[in-house]
């Protein structure tokens, strides 16, 4: 896995590897009705979860990269982040994040996201990115609004996408272009590939 980014302070979000000690903090992240509901995740049981543990570890870094989050200095698992379906000749892949309920509206992660987003549009991965998207339910306000304050545009929805048990949902498409990014420019000020300098500092958390 490419280097990964990482904070400068201890306050927000740090992105990490995932490993397989972190299946059961993932499994309980993932059956939770506070991140399955809106995320549209319908239960399908241990295996689903192995499957999907197994999927985002050995994700080609050519396809995107899938990290594990940790707050704070703190080594169990967060959340998740998701760079997936990596187009990279059209420069476009998607976005996804996961955070574990008791650590929601700090606004930590737009923390994690503000310095990651121009890193990406940079070259983060080794190449520059030119667009960046995001699917979300229709009902997800939390993650609706969330990518409209880092700049992503509700681009349309596609009605009646989804089918859960309760029935049909509308999926929203958010997008992220380099252009739209103020000053189009990348954070970084040091001349380095890796992280903006202000790495977690749009985090509403103080530091301890
Ligand atoms: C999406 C998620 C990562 C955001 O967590 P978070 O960083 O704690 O988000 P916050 O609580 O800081 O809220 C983000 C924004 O939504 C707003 N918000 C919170 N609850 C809201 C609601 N019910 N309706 C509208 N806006 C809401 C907050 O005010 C904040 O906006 P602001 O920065 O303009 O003030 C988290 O809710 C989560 O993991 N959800 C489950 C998984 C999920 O939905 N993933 C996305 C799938 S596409």
């Amino acid at each position: 896995m490419a280097a990964l980014p990482l904070p400068l302070n201890g306050a927000g979000l740090r992105l990490d590897q995932l490993v397989a000690a972190d299946y059961p903090r993932y499994r309980a992240l993932y059956v939770d009705p506070r991140v399955a509901g809106p995320c549209g995740l319908a239960s399908g049981g241990e295996d689903a979860l192995r499957t999907w543990i197994d999927a985002a570890r050995s994700l080609p870094p050519s396809q995107g990269r899938a990290y594990a989050l940790r707050h704070a200095g703190q080594e169990r698992l967060a959340g998740m982040l998701r760079l997936t379906d990596w187009e990279r000749q059209a420069g476009h892949l998607t976005l996804s994040y996961t955070l574990c309920p008791t650590l929601w509206g700090r606004g930590l992660m737009a923390g994690c996201l503000s310095p990651l987003l121009p890193w990406l549009f940079a070259g983060g991965l080794g190449e520059p990115i030119h667009r960046v998207q995001a699917w979300v339910l229709s009902g997800n306000q939390r993650s609706r609004q969330l990518l409209a304050s880092l700049g992503f545009q509700h681009e349309g929805t596609l009605r009646g996408m989804l089918r859960l048990a309760d029935g049909r949902h509308d999926i929203c498409a958010y997008g992220l272009l380099a252009v739209d990014l103020p000053n189009s420019q990348p954070l970084c000020q040091s001349g380095q590939p890796g992280p903006a300098p202000c790495w977690g500092l749009h985090s509403k958390e103080m530091p301890a």
